[in-house]
């Protein structure tokens, strides 16, 4: 991706692209001052006809004409907007996503979008490398479609050392947003626990940086170390658990923080088997380890002066005559028990592990992720995360999100839950009330996480698109959760 303040009319790339907003009296072009006259005339002219009306995720592509180098003009909708206002950093972030996935196949790509600062500089290459994406490891025969290869940004700031600190920092979060992607998006029959460490290792030498180290806990190390949980949810597997711990440590760190995510690189639910209409989505349950895995691997390459820990939680959760039974009882690691009413409530049994491993080492924080309950999407639909967790890490985490352009929504941990997680047998029980699961799935996990500052992500509808693509969000696995955490790492850098 290159920044340049460039003419545009002079971009010989394939595509040009510009934005338009809707208002009362039609479509307008948006922060395209440079337009030629006719073009600009022949583009609105155009946009009755054509039926834009410069709604958000419109993206349509018109011939240049004459007075433009680029082979054809793409208009991406920025939504409503007054005259003289410009877009918010996350509608830019959406429109310059949505152009670049509509443009699969075009092989340079020029945005002129608005660009006049360095947030919307920020915006505009974060959205365009995010929706640059397309999964393809399983097509054979002809490719068409792939993602632009060659992106340039237009902007008056591409002198400023923070505009192209800020594309720099955009292709190091896009790489890990894709990472993600590319994980979740992966057969489960290739992404078993070992295949997915093997893949964490790669990660992580890839990166290239010294003060990052990987250490993988295989079935035996969990035995020894007492990871009941991870040790019991994988036991039903031909292909054993894993623990991954990757840690990203620069030489004077400002802060420590711990990230735990869920890495059930299938969940088909174990003896408390699922139904199997929807099943085959559950190869994503593995998106908050992989959500980890690249927020440490992008922390170590933008060199943050914070250390960051990731715990990656593996185990594939099957039925057979080696699976845990409805009833059976774990210990967790630290000693804690927990009878498993129904094995499909699995996510909180090896983040519980996690969790505790994580808390020894002393974090000033500790962030989980996972895609823990079917009751996220029933209380927030899929596309806004819920956060619980103590009050100002929630907060902590909310902002993060709200800066980075993800949807995080602050949710309680009602202690009144707790009495439902009670065991007849056990210091407490994998499932508790019906009404208010993702509370008290997050209820459980506090337990395990003592007094050290908390957050508990809970991402199981963003994690995966079942629907059409949207904005800079392809179908499948989204990457959702790495643009927070790395904000939030980002801020206590300098907090
Ligand atoms: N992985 C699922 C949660 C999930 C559901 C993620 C839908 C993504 C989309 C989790 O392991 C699970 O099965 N949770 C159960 C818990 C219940 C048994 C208490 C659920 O939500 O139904
Ligand atoms: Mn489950
Ligand atoms: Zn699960």
């Amino acid at each position: 991706m290159t920044l340049t303040s460039a003419n545009p009319t002079r971009q010989t790339a394939d595509a040009l692209v510009v934005a338009v907003a809707s208002s009362p009296s039609g479509p307008r072009v948006v922060g395209a001052d440079w337009l030629p006259a006719d073009t600009a005339a022949q583009v609105t002219g155009l946009a009755g006809v054509l039926g834009v009306t410069g709604a958000v995720d419109e993206v349509r592509r018109v011939p240049a004409g004459t007075g433009l180098a680029a082979k054809v003009v793409v208009l991406t909708g920025v939504g409503a907007l007054d005259a003289g206002d410009s877009p918010e950093p996350e509608t830019l972030r959406r429109a310059a996503g949505a152009a670049l996935r509509e443009l699969g196949g075009a092989r340079t790509v020029a945005l002129a979008l608005p660009a006049e600062d360095v947030p919307q500089v920020a915006a505009v290459a974060e959205g365009a490398l995010l929706g640059a994406y397309s999964y393809t490891r399983y097509r054979t025969g002809e490719q068409t479609g792939a993602p632009a290869e060659d992106i340039t940004v237009l902007s008056p700031r591409s002198r400023d050392k923070a505009a192209q600190a800020a594309l720099a920092r955009a292709e190091v979060l896009a790489a890990a947003v894709h990472g993600v992607r590319d994980l979740v998006n992966a057969a489960p029959n290739d992404l078993f626990p070992a295949a997915f460490a093997d893949a964490a290792k790669a990660a992580v030498k890839d990166a290239g940086t010294r003060n990052l180290k990987i250490t993988v806990l295989d079935e035996k190390a969990l035995a020894a170390g007492g990871y009941g949980g991870i040790l019991g949810v994988g036991q039903g597997s031909a292909r054993p658990p894993r623990l991954v711990k990757v840690s990203y440590t620069p030489s004077r760190p400002a802060a420590k923080v711990a990230l735990v995510g869920k890495g059930i690189t299938f969940d088909s639910g174990g003896i408390s088997i699922k139904p199997a209409a929807g099943m085959d989505a559950m190869k994503s349950d593995m998106a908050g380890a992989a959500a980890v895995l690249h927020t440490v691997v992008a922390a170590a390459r933008l060199e943050l002066p914070v250390a960051v820990t990731g715990w990656l939680c593996l185990a594939e959760n099957m039925p057979s005559g080696t699976a845990q039974r409805p009833s059976d009882v774990l210990t967790i690691r630290g000693g804690k028990t927990v009878e498993v009413l129904n094995t499909d409530a699995e996510g909180r049994l090896v983040m519980a592990d996690g969790l505790v491993a994580a808390v020894e080492e002393k974090p000033d924080v500790v962030i989980d992720i996972a895609t823990l309950t079917g009751a996220q999407l029933v209380a927030l639909g899929p596309r806004v995360s819920a956060v619980m967790g103590t009050d100002d890490v929630r907060t902590e985490v909310v902002d993060a999100a709200e800066a980075a352009g993800e949807a995080f929504w602050p949710m309680p941990l009602p202690a009144d839950l707790r009495a439902g997680l009670k065991s007849k047998v056990a210091d407490l029980a994998n499932i508790g009330d019906r009404f208010g699961g993702m509370l008290t799935a997050g209820i459980f996990l506090q337990e395990f996480v003592g007094t050290t500052p908390w957050a508990h992500l809970d991402i199981a509808g963003p994690a995966f698109n079942e629907k059409a693509a949207f904005g800079y969000t392809p179908a499948g696995g989204t990457g959702v959760g790495v643009r927070t955490l790395l904000a939030l790492i980002e801020a206590r850098a300098v907090r």
